[in-house]
């Protein structure tokens, strides 16, 4: 189906006759964002089909229902609090302790009067308690509230076979035991669980050499380091990567983990809009020209930090065009690919893979084993030298347990199926499989009339609700009907962005996925949230590339006047 939206990106570059590339075709041997080097590089690509990206916008009513929602419920909220301080309405939620008045106040700031007033009517579509492995059916703990959902209690009743569409086991490896996970027992068996030490000192094993050179072959890098925790990977190596005088020019939607480590680090920080080249940028000119606060000495590093999919947009990063920045200015690029590793890309090599670009064109690679690898943990991957300066100076590898040589053999046991190493277990079919399902539920998504958000080879499918009321209302009508989806709303998402978050995996079989369908179709229009088609942007800072087209390029800027 041709992509129906009004404004879209297009194999990662801008679909419009006039944009920046063609300037930079003349100027830098630049092609589609890609410089020379990168193309002769470059394999064939995954996917030379056009890529569709984009995030269409509500009809006005909608944004408008949306916020005044908001200003009911906060009215309310501001009334309730009031009956509350007068003790006519008990209150169920923390307060500051009278002996403790004259401190500063714990729970008077918007976040608490969010929860309070807010979030706790709609609460009970959030925290299910899952009971079974995360595969394509889980089975969920019933729960119910007996006081307006400030608490909670299982009822002992089990609701079994939900249709799991919000974990991410894109490669459907979270499964039972079965036979195929017996060197993964046999590990249990001659190892045990804990490996009670450091990587620094008695916590190398075996199990994590080899775990570390089997990645490395399957990254195609020359080295790789992994880490018990996915989020430390990043918390605790940012910071050595990167330090006061340097700079960190972050993607504004990373995940907090990156956000924790480059405020860790004490490098400056600059945000630049969400998979947005031209404000990239912008940002890297302007850094240079200036250079460091105050002293305007140039910086020592300048290190870009992107995610490979973004876990609440379900877009893909700009990769080709972002490499091509770090080459002109000289630039770092750490991607964090721990939804896109093992989910993306012909061989799940992740982004680089989907894009076809070299292993060097990135510098630092980072990623988890949370969600394609069933297991747990994190790696940092990239050039030998990059490598043993991370093994030397990481805090994880100092201070913190390594991985359990039981979760490492599972990572090795999901390797060996993904690089067709395990034929029984088609590792290439379940690559193929799940970008099927993508295809498939995005399209009939699209055909509803939803409104759905990033990229067209992205397992997570964000779905558009706006209203808090629907988004809740979306939860709960899904798991009646046995289908178990993550709905979003502030503060994870932008105030009036309310939605529901489909996550895909090789495991969900057409008929699973049908059902879904059948009914999300239904509740679409009993809760009247098909807000599809209309023309505009949702994120014009994405697509507004008038106003940087305005201004002169780095090269232009720079070039001398001739003789
Ligand atoms: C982009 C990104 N990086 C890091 C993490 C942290 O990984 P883990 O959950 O494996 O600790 C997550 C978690 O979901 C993530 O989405």
């Amino acid at each position: 189906m041709a992509n129906p939206r009004g404004t879209t990106v297009i194999n990662g570059t801008f679909h419009s006759p006039k944009t920046q590339h063609s300037k930079w075709q003349s100027t830098d041997g630049v092609k589609n964002g890609i410089p020379k080097e990168a193309q002769q590089n470059r394999k064939p690509r995954f996917s030379d089909k056009p890529i569709f990206e984009s995030y269409p916008e509500p009809p006005l009513y909608v944004l408008v229902l949306t916020y005044m929602g908001y200003g009911i419920g906060t009215l309310f909220g501001y009334l309730r609090d009031f009956m509350r301080s007068w003790g006519i309405e008990k209150c169920n939620a923390a307060v500051e302790r009278e002996e403790q008045k004259d401190f500063v106040p714990l729970y008077q700031d918007f976040e608490n009067f969010y929860k309070r007033n807010l979030y706790m009517r709609i609460r009970d579509s959030w925290n299910q308690t899952v009971c079974s492995v995360p595969g394509p059916h889980i089975d969920i703990m019933e729960k119910v509230s007996d006081d307006y959902n400030w608490t909670f209690r299982h009822t002992g009743k089990v609701i079994k076979d939900v249709i799991n569409m919000g974990s991410y086991n894109y490669l459907g490896l979270a499964v039972k035991y079965d036979e195929s996970m017996k060197t993964v027992k046999d590990t249990l068996e001659k190892y045990g669980v804990g490996v009670a030490s450091t990587r620094h000192e008695m916590g190398t094993l075996d199990k994590h050499k080899e775990l570390e050179e089997l990645m490395a072959k399957f990254l195609n890098v020359e080295a790789v380091m992994t880490f018990g925790m996915g989020f430390a990977t990043n918390a605790m190596n940012i910071p050595i990567l990167v330090g006061k005088g340097c700079l960190i020019l972050s993607d504004e939607l990373n995940h907090t983990s990156i956000i924790l480590g480059a405020r860790l680090s004490g490098a400056t920080i600059r945000p630049f809009k969400h998979n947005n080249v031209q404000s990239l940028e912008k940002l890297l000119r302007e850094s240079i020209i200036n250079g460091q606060p105050r002293t305007g000495r140039a910086w020592k590093k300048i290190l870009i930090l992107v995610e490979g999919i973004y876990s609440m947009e379900g877009s893909i990063v700009n990769l080709p065009q972002i490499v091509a920045l770090k080459k002109k200015y000289k630039a770092y690029l750490y991607i964090d690919e721990a939804h896109s590793i093992g989910a993306t890309g012909p061989n799940g090599q992740g982004v680089r893979d989907f894009f076809g670009l070299a292993p060097e064109d990135v510098d630092v690679y980072m990623g988890t084993f949370t969600k394609s690898f069933a297991a747990s943990g994190g790696y940092i991957a990239g050039k030998k030298e990059l490598v043993d300066y991370v093994r030397v100076h990481s805090h994880s590898a100092t201070y913190a347990t390594s991985m359990s040589p039981v979760i490492a053999e599972q990572i090795i046991r999901s390797l060996k199926i993904i690089m067709g190493e395990d034929e029984k277990h088609g590792g290439l079919q379940r690559i193929q499989q799940l970008t099927r399902n993508i295809k498939y539920f995005r399209q009939r998504l699209i055909e509803m009339g939803f409104i759905i958000y990033g990229n067209d080879h992205s397992p997570i499918i964000p779905v558009l609700l706006y209203m808090p009321a629907k988004v809740s209302a979306f939860g709960r009508h899904l798991l009646k009907k046995k289908i178990g989806v993550v709905v979003v709303g502030f503060p994870a998402t932008a105030l009036a962005e309310g939605r529901a978050r489909f996550c895909l995996s090789s495991a969900h079989t057409r008929e699973m996925l049908d059902k879904v369908l059948e009914v999300v179709d239904k509740l679409g229009d009993l809760l009247n949230v098909k807000y599809f088609p209309y023309k505009k942007s949702g994120h014009p800072a994405l697509y507004n590339e008038k106003s940087f087209d305005k201004e002169a390029s780095f090269d232009e800027m720079s070039i001398e006047p001739e003789a």
